[in-house]
């Protein structure tokens, strides 16, 4: 049995989107199963991680979602019989929770919900440095995740890596969506698509009629939000940077990986997902807006010759790093 973080009375919507996000990730959730960007996008960070992680390493998953990333590398070290304990580390109740369902009946997992109530009633992040205690980390990975955290906040985040990792030890991650000059001309960034859905639907008709209700301090506050669920790009020479200046090395690889027009419509129809299209109601008429637009945004990037009428090509970039 896992230790540490359980879900509490969850609500139904809360219970549907980490579901909805594990089947974006898994064929009918099925983990045997997993979707070809999934497969494929992870399984390179688990080769560049691999050499590093010894049986009885401490490994860290900084943004695990619903376990997507700790259910690739656990099933590819029980296949080599290496044995470690995985500490798992997300703010999203909904998502996390899936991960526990998911991985709780496992004895090597340990669940660590990143966010806590401050004392002015709002919520803050947790230090990876507090979360660990004395321990030290042997591996911090961190798969799909990066590009979320804001460009600013990333500098301290890395600071908390090296603050955490045993002396050796290393931090690698991976992203589908951090802008670099090395890019290929025919591959997309991760969320193309989806930055286009939502600028496609910022003016649609029967968005504005929806948001037309509200005041226009409610709009502003609404669609700031929705503007950080696929936030803008930054550059790879952030990430780069605040590792130099965390006194690690870097090593950085890529790998173009296509994203079927099936699984783009599954994963961003996951309801957290689908916020991009709110005030439209949720359900039909927010799907069928949502569809209507990927639809649109998936054939300019096609004809861009950034894919094809099947799938567009996504840009990952992996890094693997030292403090030196
Ligand atoms: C796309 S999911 C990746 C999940 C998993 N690693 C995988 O590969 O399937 C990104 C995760 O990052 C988390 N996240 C978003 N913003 C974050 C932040 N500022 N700090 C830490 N985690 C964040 C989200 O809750 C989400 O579960």
């Amino acid at each position: 049995m896992a230790t540490g973080w359980e879900p509490e009375r969850l609500s139904d919507a809360e219970v549907a989107d980490g579901e909805a996000y594990h089947r974006a990730l898994y064929h009918n959730g099925d983990t045997n199963r997993p979707v070809n960007w999934h497969k494929n996008s992870v399984e390179k960070l688990i080769e560049v991680a691999r050499p590093h992680i010894v049986d009885g390493s401490l490994v860290v998953d900084y943004g695990c979602g619903t376990g997507g990333s700790a259910i690739e590398l656990l099933k590819s070290l029980d296949k080599q019989g290496v044995k470690i304990e995985l500490v798992l580390i997300d703010p999203l109740v909904s998502w996390f929770s899936k991960a526990r369902e998911l991985l709780g009946g496992r004895d090597d997992v340990h669940f660590e919900l990143s966010i806590e109530s401050d004392s002015s009633g709002g919520t803050s992040f947790r230090r990876l440095e507090d979360i660990l205690g004395e321990r030290k980390a042997d591996v911090i990975i961190s798969s799909s995740t990066l590009h979320l955290i804001p460009a600013k906040k990333i500098g301290d985040l890395v600071c908390q890596f090296a603050g955490s990792l045993d002396e050796g030890g290393a931090f690698i991650w991976d992203s589908g969506d951090i802008e670099s000059d090395f890019r290929p001309d025919y591959s997309a960034l991760l969320h193309d698509p989806y930055r286009a859905v939502r600028e496609l639907l910022r003016d649609d008709e029967e968005r504005s009629a929806r948001l037309s209700k509200m005041s226009g301090d409610e709009i502003d506050k609404h669609e700031r939000r929705l503007d950080r669920i696929f936030p803008p790009p930054f550059s790879i020479e952030v990430i780069l940077e605040a590792l130099k200046d965390a006194g690690f090395s870097s090593d950085i690889s890529e790998e173009v990986v296509d994203f079927s027009n099936e699984d783009a419509e599954r994963f961003v129809l996951v309801p957290r997902l689908a916020e991009i299209a709110a005030p439209l109601l949720q359900g039909e008429e927010r799907d069928n807006a949502i569809k209507r637009a990927l639809n649109t945004a998936l054939k300019s990037i096609a004809d861009e010759g950034k894919g094809s009428e099947e799938a567009y090509r996504s840009h990952w970039i992996y890094g693997c790093h030292k403090l030196i």
